[in-house]
């Protein structure tokens, strides 16, 4: 049972996060249901290739236990916090949020779920988002408790599945993608990452995983697909180096590829903003 001041507490917050996320026009979530395959990096690539196409956009870490954004992005620093209100880092022209930028290095996130989803609600609500076309969250592998909550409080437009093309991963993607139409997320789609690789000393195709399962996943399941990402070993490196490939190198495959994606999304969501405010 609540007591009369929690619950006049969740009315501050929530009214907060309503006003925040109603100056965001589009919200992305980017879901996987195992994790390492490839979330963060599809959250970065795409955050900045919507950037690059001069949308006002933010990435969310919402990965409180991995926060792994920061490390892809060479951000190093604390976040301020000015008025009560937490001031998102600006790199490379993009509004980043991440608990690791409120953590020493190494330091572990040991809370339990509540504790987790109230830093994500104060990352929707309690941040100067300020006006913004997009917002990509990345989430944690799987189907949690803050998953679950953040979902219901940010009112996604649309679910990026992530997923591998090997069987493990497609039978979990299928879970997650069960989970974002269970939460009535308008917009499902898959996008199939580590799609084959091209070798770079002979520039061979090798099938390291297999390739066109998550496009078929996709169909059996009556979501979009976005398209496919090949293994890039030097986008690997500089992801490491906290350098997104979009931006690194722009002509490389999986680049390509990424702008390819985002132009799906962009007519995908158009589609829908024109749909909306024709009715
Ligand atoms: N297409 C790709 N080509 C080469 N390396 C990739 C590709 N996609 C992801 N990786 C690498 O695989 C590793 C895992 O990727 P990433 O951290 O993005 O996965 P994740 O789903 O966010 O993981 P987690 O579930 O732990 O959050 C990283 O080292 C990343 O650089
Ligand atoms: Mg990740």
């Amino acid at each position: 049972m609540l007591t009369d001041e929690q619950k006049e507490q969740i009315e501050i917050e929530n009214k907060a996060i309503s006003k925040n996320i109603h100056n965001i026009r589009h919200r992305i979530l980017v879901f996987s249901g195992k994790g390492g395959v490839g979330k963060t990096t599809v959250s970065v690539n795409l955050a900045y290739g919507l950037r690059i196409k001069g949308y006002r956009t933010g990435l969310l870490d919402a990965d409180v236990t991995g926060p792994d954004v920061p490390k892809m992005l060479g951000l190093t620093g604390e976040m301020h916090v000015h008025e009560r209100r937490i001031v998102p880092h600006i790199c490379h022209d993009l509004k980043v949020v991440s608990i690791a930028s409120l953590l020493q290095p190494d330091q572990p996130v040991i809370w339990r779920g509540p504790m987790r989803s109230k830093v994500l609600h104060q990352f929707l609500g309690d941040v100067e988002w300020g006006k913004l076309d997009y917002l990509v969250a990345d989430l944690p592998p799987g189907t949690g408790d803050e998953i679950i909550s953040l979902t219901q409080k940010m009112e996604p437009d649309l679910a990026i599945i992530v997923t591998t093309p090997q069987e493990i991963s497609l039978i979990d993607s299928a879970r997650a993608i069960n989970m974002a139409r269970k939460m009535n997320v308008p917009r499902i789609a898959v996008i199939e990452n580590m799609s084959g690789l091209i070798c770079p000393v002979c520039a061979t195709h090798i099938d390291l995983f297999g390739t066109g399962g998550g496009e078929k996943q996709a169909e059996l399941m009556g979501v979009s697909f976005l398209g496919r990402l090949p293994i890039d070993i030097e986008a690997r490196k500089m992801a490491d180096n906290g350098k997104p490939v979009i931006l690194e190198n722009i002509n490389s495959d999986i680049s390509v590829a990424l702008a390819s994606i985002v132009d799906n999304i962009e007519e995908m969501l158009n589609e829908r903003h024109q749909s909306t405010t024709k009715q």
